[in-house]
């Protein structure tokens, strides 16, 4: 199953331009929904403003070459493994989210627009790369959903409340998790059966609300966060540090209470 190409075997009923207008549309939902997002929030323009501020409080000019080697730092460290999110779980359980959301996507794309024919020979990696990339996004995006997420985690919040702020993982995991199940029943090939076009059903509901959902969930963080990491680590670099004060100069005090516990409280 894992090397069979599941929209070659969907070209037998489905036209292979349908697909690839699926998939523009859902580009374009996202630039839509990024854009009203950005209007309404106006978080872009308080970025640039910011930005500007605190250039005036810069103790020192960059020069080209140190701005690159700040950027490729935070290229390799904040962006590609998420450093943010420190060492632990939360850190792996994204990058195994991301990775696969990237891995599946592009897959997705190749498969659509390269390989939708129903006589399309499909070379056999990226169908393997399309279903390790939703199985991939469906653990990280399990892990954080139902140990990891903040309400859960630190607010004792039963794992089946479900807000709006999960929109984003939620449809995710739905996508990913709907696309596997479609493709294994495509496989079983169940003749007249309903069940593979139910869940191909499932799979095309899930991405729109991914897609067209970004305003209201969090999908355009994954524009937002490298942005915002470049330019922390730019601040931080020219001293301007966003007008945030240094780090004091003394001790670190806090008491026998800090070895209570774990820190997850937020
Ligand atoms: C394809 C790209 C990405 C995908 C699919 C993705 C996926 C996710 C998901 C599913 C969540 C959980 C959302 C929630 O709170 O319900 C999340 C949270 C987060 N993401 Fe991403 N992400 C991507 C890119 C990035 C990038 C590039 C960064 C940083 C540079 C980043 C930083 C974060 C942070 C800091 C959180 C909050 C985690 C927490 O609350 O513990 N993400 N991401």
């Amino acid at each position: 199953m894992l090397s069979i190409n599941p929209y070659a075997i969907l070209a037998e009923t489905v036209s292979p331009v349908f697909m690839q207008s699926f998939v523009v549309a859902m580009i374009i939902l996202v630039v839509i929904g990024t854009i009203v997002d950005i209007v309404h929030k106006k978080n872009v323009k308080y970025f640039f403003e910011n930005a500007k501020k605190a250039k005036l409080a810069a103790t020192k000019t960059l020069s080209t070459g140190e701005k690159i080697s700040v950027i490729s730092k935070t290229i390799v460290s904040d962006i590609a493994t998420t450093s943010e999110l420190g060492k632990g779980q939360r850190r792996i359980a994204h990058v195994l989210g991301m990775y696969g959301t990237v891995l599946f996507w592009i897959s997705s794309v190749i498969l659509i627009f390269c390989y939708s024919n129903a006589s399309s020979d499909t070379p056999s990696v990226w169908p393997i790369i399309w279903h390790l990339g939703a199985i991939m996004t469906v653990l990280g995006g399990s892990w954080f959903w139902f140990f990891l997420r903040v309400d859960v985690y630190s607010e004792a919040q039963p794992w089946y409340r479900i807000i709006k702020a999960d929109l984003f993982v939620l449809a995710l995991i739905a996508s990913s998790s709907f696309g596997l199940i479609w493709s294994y029943l495509q496989f079983l090939n169940l003749q007249d059966r309903w069940d593979d076009k139910v869940f191909l059903v499932f799979y095309i509901i899930s991405n729109l609300v991914l897609f067209g959902g970004v305003y209201w969930s969090k999908f355009a963080h994954m524009f937002y966060k490298p942005g915002a990491a470049i330019q922390k680590n730019l601040a931080e670099a020219d001293g301007s540090r966003d007008n945030l004060p240094p780090p004091a100069d003394a001790p670190e005090q806090f008491g026998l209470g800090i070895k209570r516990e774990e820190p997850k409280h937020y």
